[in-house]
């Protein structure tokens, strides 16, 4: 299969967009987050090409993105006051529910959980695709299962060129990081994912506090169920192998001069001897999940085998870099 490229900024192309997803194809498109890779996800046989596509193990379900809070409504069986909320203060943007899934969307969207997740995407593009379109979309990250998410439309064609239908280029992802994931399907919500909405943001809305799921901070056993399936497989990754440096750069240069990696990932106003192969990712925990992606893109194209990554703040957004870094590194951490 060829895969078209098309342009986000022109208004032929988002139909063109539109009328592939409506015939049960797959189209990479952009959002506020990450690229997507979309499906119609009320048709399951366009729903199990994504799975294809992507290598994705078929136990991981996918989110359903919707033009606004009132589509979101039809595809589930309950829609919660809390729901009501959080939807008013963050959508469109990047927050996904976890609510209790309609009985007409086909089990395998959600890999036959009986929840759904929805979030309405921010990206202008992808809300003109979707009103376009007229249907909800099924769509995880563009990549192929368990490399870094892709944060341009190059790394969508990288992984995926031959295997979809169209690439929608609608430029750099501004948020970097995918949505944060919490189930409203209890009686507090439970943060699943740590992602471009942060805790503070969310518990400052529902003035309250939510609770955190353990496995956002630590590997989850194979063979016990995890609340997110998608938190259990090794993801992000380089091929390189990363260790994530807690402490003051002092120590992480010490530590270098030790192991002797082949690269550093490091902030923007680190001071680096000169010698060392140095990739930055910025300072603030914007910056940082705007560029974090790209950069472990760029540690293979380096040929880094090995690299030390200095390890971000852990609060507001730096929690979802913090998560993803983590799982880039296969949970190796030293401080
Ligand atoms: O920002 C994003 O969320 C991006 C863009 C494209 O919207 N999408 C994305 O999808 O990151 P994906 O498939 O890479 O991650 C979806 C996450 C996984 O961790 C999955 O396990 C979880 O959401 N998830 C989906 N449905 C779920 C459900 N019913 N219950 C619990 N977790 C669910
Ligand atoms: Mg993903």
């Amino acid at each position: 299969m060829t895969t078209q490229l098309l342009d986000a900024s022109n208004p032929a192309d988002i139909a063109q967009a539109a009328s592939l997803l409506r015939a049960g194809e797959l189209v990479a498109i952009p959002t506020e987050t990450v690229y997507g890779l979309a499906a119609n996800a009320l048709d399951e046989a366009a729903v199990a090409k994504i799975f294809a596509a992507k290598g994705r193990p078929q136990d991981n379900p996918l989110i359903v993105h919707i033009a606004d809070a009132e589509q979101a409504c039809t595809l589930v069986k309950a829609w919660p006051f809390t729901a009501q909320r959080l939807a008013e203060a963050f959508w469109p943007g990047p927050l996904t529910f976890i609510l209790p899934r309609g009985e007409h969307v086909p089990g395998i969207v959600s890999a036959r959980l009986r929840s759904l997740a929805l979030r309405v995407p921010a990206h202008p593009a992808a809300q003109a695709l979707l009103r376009a379109a007229g249907i909800p979309l099924a769509a995880p990250s563009a990549n192929h299962s368990g490399s870094p998410s892709p944060t341009l439309a190059s790394h969508a064609l990288y992984d995926l060129n031959g295997k979809i239908a169209a690439i929608l280029d609608g430029g750099p992802c501004v948020v970097g990081v995918e949505s944060t994931v919490l189930d409203l399907t209890r009686g507090t919500p439970l943060l699943l994912r740590p992602g471009g909405i942060s805790v503070e943001r969310i518990e400052a809305v529902l003035g309250q506090a939510i609770e955190i799921s353990p496995a956002i901070a630590r590997a989850t056993e194979d063979d016990t169920p995890a609340p997110s399936p998608g938190m259990k497989y090794r993801h992000y990754a380089p091929r390189a192998e990363l260790t994530l440096v807690h402490g003051p750069l002092e120590e992480f240069i010490e530590l270098a001069q030790r192991e002797q990696p082949d690269g550093l990932l490091v902030f923007d106003a680190d001071i680096i001897p000169e010698g060392w192969p140095v990739l930055r990712y910025g300072d603030s925990p914007e910056q940082q999940a705007k560029q974090l992606f790209a950069r472990l893109r760029e540690i293979d194209e380096l040929g880094w085998q090995t690299a030390l990554v200095r390890c971000p703040a852990r609060e507001g957004l730096g929690l979802a870099v913090y998560n993803r870094l983590l799982r880039a590194a296969s949970f190796r951490e030293v401080s």
